[in-house]
């Protein structure tokens, strides 16, 4: 696909976030960041491109991992509380459910900040993360 329509799909998606958001605080976003680059980006990449597992985690090495920023984000996802069940139970993949519940909230802030979300002040909530839709696939 070319650059064009891969920024255009962007434009729609982030779109489709803001129109529905109940964002964040820039405290959530910024302990979230943290902890992305401590826990999540050995796999999912420093900007969160995505990519494969890397060779240091045995048998999950080699697997596919989704971009969770930029384009093409989130495929799988559609909505944000989605992304926090998935992620609550099945994140960081060498240790699923390792960290709490805040702390899952706070990286799943810096990725709506990464994907162009302005914070409101109001912390992203459980109950909130289900309001923020994403137009990712069925699942
Ligand atoms: C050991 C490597 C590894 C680590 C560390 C890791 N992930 Fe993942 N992540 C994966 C793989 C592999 C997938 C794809 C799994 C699947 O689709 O079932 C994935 C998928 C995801 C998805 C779903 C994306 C989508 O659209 O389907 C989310 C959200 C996610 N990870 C969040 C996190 C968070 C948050 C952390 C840090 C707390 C984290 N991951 C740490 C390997 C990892």
């Amino acid at each position: 696909m070319s650059h064009k329509i891969w920024q255009l799909m962007l434009c729609l998606m982030v779109l489709a976030f803001a129109v529905t958001a109940f964002a964040y605080t820039t405290d959530q976003a910024s302990k979230g960041k943290e902890l992305y680059v401590k826990y999540c980006a050995v796999c999912h990449g420093a900007n969160g491109e995505g990519g494969t597992v890397p060779e240091q985690f045995g048998k999950l090495a080699g697997t596919k991992v989704p971009p969770v920023a930029g384009p093409g984000f989130l495929p799988g996802m559609k909505d944000v509380g989605q992304v926090y069940d998935f992620a609550k139970k099945n994140m960081p993949g060498n240790k699923p459910g390792s960290l709490k519940s805040n702390e899952y909230l706070a990286i799943i802030s810096f990725a709506l900040e990464a994907n162009g979300i302005k914070p409101d002040g109001k912390p992203l909530t459980p109950a909130s993360a289900k309001k923020i839709k994403l137009s990712g696939g069925e699942k």
